[in-house]
């Protein structure tokens, strides 16, 4: 069975951990064995966390910009179930994606496919990509509830329990989309998997905080922002409008609750935090991606394959500054980029 054992860190169980059973899981199910889809549905991480807090006993009236976010966020509730086109799934016909943005064109081995093999490779692609969104949802509705307890207002707790609904909204949409486009959701990767345990059974709100609303909000942001540019599934082009109305929200919490209390802290502290964030951001882009996953499940050189993505890149280099521009942009309204951070991304070449 597949699952963790409590208190351990899951460093290498996740869809593309490097064993045979675990890279079968992550496979498109028409490629799984029953034995295999069933290991799949049993997957799961246990966690531990003492939760800190504060009951404060006074209620302020006066309204603050946080006020105002819990309004917004009570009159932009909407119905995952009701509220978006479930029968436009374009998934019997269409390809998921416009062809501008994929990154495996060009890559001779993905060129000289049937137009058939193209299509479902692309399917594959794009329900690993949104299972990746789908657990991240999850990590954003498990702190946001941790958070309730553990912010020290009244109006601070009101904002986190509407987020708390929100994402169990954007849960219910992936998860079901997902099941909709046929059969078992992918486990999510390594890297992700680990920052989610790390973060459900971080002690310190603040960490908890910066990682949810900063890094895992502003990097979601921007690839609803590329899905949204990109697809071709009506439905899910109209789910994600409603999401990043709710993210937007999120991220504005975030900025505005955090920028106080961070400026609280000494030098040493912030910089704790900031290479916190980048840490894992390091982590999640060096984690075996999602066109590897396919490159191994396919047989093709993988050495070869690299090698196409790097050129990609080059060429394209505006795609990881966009991917990572609002969380640069973010790190700067809260006080987190700190002269070594910003010399670290400048490195990376991820200040756009
Ligand atoms: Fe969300
Ligand atoms: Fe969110």
């Amino acid at each position: 069975m597949l699952i963790h054992s409590p208190l351990k860190r899951p460093t290498h169980a996740g869809a593309d951990a490097p064993n045979q059973t675990s890279l079968q899981s992550s496979l498109h199910p028409s490629l799984q064995s029953p034995l295999q889809a069933s290991l799949q549905t049993s997957l799961q991480t246990e966690f531990s966390a003492e939760v800190d807090g504060v009951i404060p006993w006074h209620y302020p009236q006066v309204k603050t910009p946080i006020h105002r976010l819990y309004e917004l966020a009570k009159a932009g509730q909407w119905n995952a179930g009701t509220d978006v086109p479930w029968e436009q799934d374009g998934k019997t016909t269409l390809f998921p994606s416009s062809d501008e943005g994929n990154p495996l064109l060009g890559f001779a081995d993905y060129d000289r496919l049937p137009e058939a093999e193209r299509r479902r490779l692309s399917w594959w692609q794009h329900r690993l990509e949104i299972a990746e969104l789908l657990h991240g949802e999850q990590a954003a509705m498990l702190i946001a509830s941790q958070l309730v307890s553990s912010l020290p207002t009244v109006e601070a707790k009101l904002f986190a329990s509407s987020q708390v609904a929100d994402e169990a909204r954007h849960v219910e949409f992936f998860s079901r989309y997902l099941h909709e486009s046929g059969g078992e959701i992918p486990a999510p990767s390594s890297a992700l998997m680990t920052l989610i345990h790390d973060c459900v059974e971080e002690p310190r709100w603040d960490m908890k905080f910066i990682a949810c609303q900063i890094l895992i909000e502003s990097l979601a942001m921007a690839r609803f922002q590329e899905l949204r540019q990109h697809t071709r599934v009506p439905v899910l082009r109209f789910a994600i409008d409603y999401i990043l109305r709710d993210e937007a929200r999120h991220v504005r919490f975030g900025v505005e609750f955090l920028r106080g209390h961070l400026a609280t802290l000494d030098e040493a502290a912030l910089e704790e935090r900031s290479r916190f964030v980048l840490d894992n951001v390091l982590r999640l882009a060096n984690s075996l991606n999602v066109y590897n996953r396919i490159g191994l499940a396919k047989g093709w050189d993988l050495a070869e394959l690299r090698r196409h993505l790097r050129r990609y890149r080059l060429q394209h280099p505006e795609l990881n500054r966009q991917r990572f521009r609002q969380l640069t942009l973010n790190m700067d309204a809260v006080g987190l980029l700190t002269a070594a951070g910003r010399a670290r991304l400048e490195r990376m070449n991820l200040l756009g």
